[in-house]
C-alpha cells in the first residue's frame, strides 16, 4: 500500500491548460473519489498517476517517491478502465494472469494467486470462458480480477461502472466498496455520477474545468459546499438559486426573493447575513428543506405547483419564483396535482448564502 501525493500537478496541450496546477494528498489506503462532469480533467489527471500521460510540470508521489519519469509498469499500480480492455481471444483466467506470465511469474504463484483472486470476486466457474461469453458484470469484474492479482499499492478505476445497466452498477459499487473494506489498497476511482461518488468515497473531489473546487468527506460536501458550483453538483434533484436581496429592519434580517416575497433569517445565522444587507446575493436552498405548511409564517413561501412527480417515497414538486423553475422534494401528497396553491416552509437554518461576485458559499 502507499499513499498518493499530486503537488501543482498540470497538463497542457500546447498553450491551453486542462489541468491547472493541482494538489491532491491522498493517505494510505484512503478512496478518494474524482468527480465532476465530463471534460473537466479527471481521466487526465488519473492517466498522469498511471503514468499513461506525460505530466507538463509539478509532480506524481507514490510513497513519497517522484514517480514522474516511472513506466507504468514500473509504478506499481493497476488500473481498470470503462472499456474493460480484456483480450478477446483469451479465457479468462489467461486474461487475469496476463500481466503476471508477461512478468515470468512462476506457474505455482500464478495458480495459487489466480485462485485467491477468482474466489474474492466469484469468477471460479467461469475461468474457462471467453470474454463474448460473460455479462458486462461479470467481464467488470474479470478486468477488476487482472488489476486485483497483481496485488499493486494503488487502484485507479477510470469510470468502471459506465458501461453497466443500472440495477448492476449498484451491484458491482457494492461490491467494489466491500472489497475495498477487505482489503484497503490506496484507491483513486474517476466518475461523473456523484452517487458513485458519495457511496464509494471516504474523500471526494470535486473538479471542474481542470480545477479542484473541493475536497472533503461525501456529508460535508453535501452540508457545506465549498463553491456554488459544488452545492449544484452534489444532490439529486440540485440545489435551487435564487438571486436575492439581504434586506434589516430593526427587528430582523430577511431575504427577498425576485418574486419580492420574503423568507426571515434565523437569530442564529443573522451574524452571516447582516454584514451582506442592501446586497445582491445568491440563496441556496436544496429540494428536500422545502415543506408544506398549514399556515404562512416568516420563513413560508406561497407557490403554484407547476409539474409533480410521486416517486413513492416521496414528490417532486415544480414550482416557479419570478419565472425561475424551482425544485421542492415533499413528503407525499396523494392526489397533489399542477396548479395547487401550496404553502412552504423553508428550512432557513439550511439556507446557503453565495457571493455572486466570487461564488463562494459563506459561512
Ligand atoms: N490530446 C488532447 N489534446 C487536446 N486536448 C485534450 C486532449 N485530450 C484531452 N483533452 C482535453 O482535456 C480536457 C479533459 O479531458 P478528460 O481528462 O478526458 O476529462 P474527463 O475525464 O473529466 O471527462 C477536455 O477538455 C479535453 O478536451
Ligand atoms: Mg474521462
Amino acid at each position: 500500500m502507499a499513499s498518493v501525493t499530486l503537488e501543482k500537478l498540470r497538463k497542457s496541450y500546447e498553450a491551453f491548460v486542462t489541468i491547472h496546477d493541482i494538489d491532491l494528498d491522498i493517505a494510505d489506503g484512503e478512496f478518494i473519489v474524482l468527480v465532476g462532469p465530463s471534460g473537466c480533467g479527471k481521466s487526465t489527471t488519473l492517466r498522469m498517476i498511471a503514468g499513461l500521460e506525460t505530466i507538463s510540470s509539478g509532480q506524481v508521489m507514490i510513497d513519497g517517491k517522484r514517480v514522474n519519469d516511472l513506466q507504468p509498469g514500473e509504478r506499481d499500480i493497476a488500473m481498470v478502465f470503462q472499456n474493460y480492455a480484456l483480450y478477446p481471444h483469451l479465457s479468462v483466467a489467461d486474461n487475469i494472469t496476463f500481466g503476471l506470465r508477461l512478468r515470468k511469474t512462476g506457474k505455482a504463484e500464478i495458480d495459487e494467486r489466480l485462485k485467491r483472486t477468482a474466489e474474492i470476486l466469484g469468477l471460479q466457474d467461469l475461468l474457462g470462458r471467453k470474454p463474448r461469453q460473460l455479462s458486462g458484470g461479470q467481464r467488470q469484474r474479470v478486468a477488476m480480477g487482472r488489476a486485483l492479482i497483481r496485488n499493486p499499492s494503488v487502484f485507479l478505476f477510470d469510470e468502471p461502472l459506465s458501461n453497466l445497466d443500472a440495477k448492476l452498477r449498484v451491484q458491482m459499487r457494492t461490491e467494489i466498496k466491500e472489497l475495498h473494506s477487505r482489503i484497503p489498497t490506496t484507491t483513486v476511482y474517476v466518475t461523473h455520477d456523484q452517487i458513485e461518488a458519495m457511496t464509494l468515497a471516504d474523500r471526494v473531489v470535486v473538479m471542474n474545468k481542470g480545477r479542484i473546487e473541493q475536497i472533503a468527506p461525501p456529508e460535508e460536501l453535501y452540508s457545506n459546499p465549498a463553491t456554488r458550483f459544488v452545492a449544484g453538483f452534489i444532490g439529486s434533484p440540485g440545489m435551487n438559486f435564487f438571486d436575492a436581496t439581504i434586506v434589516a429592519d430593526e427587528k430582523e434580517i430577511s431575504i427577498r426573493l425576485p418574486d419580492n416575497q420574503t423568507l426571515s433569517v434565523p437569530g442564529t445565522r443573522t451574524e452571516l447575513f447582516r454584514p451582506h444587507t442592501g446586497k445582491a446575493m445568491v440563496v441556496g436552498v436544496r429540494p428536500e428543506h422545502f415543506s408544506v405548511v398549514a399556515k404562512e409564517g416568516r420563513d413560508t413561501l406561497k407557490i403554484e405547483t407547476a409539474l409533480v412527480e410521486p416517486l413513492g417515497m416521496d414528490t417532486l414538486a415544480h414550482f416557479k419564483i419570478a419565472g425561475l423553475d424551482v425544485v421542492s422534494r415533499l413528503m407525499p401528497i396523494p392526489g397533489l396535482k399542477a396548479n395547487t396553491p401550496l404553502t412552504l416552509n423553508v428550512d432557513m437554518s439550511k439556507i446557503h448564502l453565495i457571493d455572486p461576485a466570487s461564488d463562494r458559499v459563506l459561512g
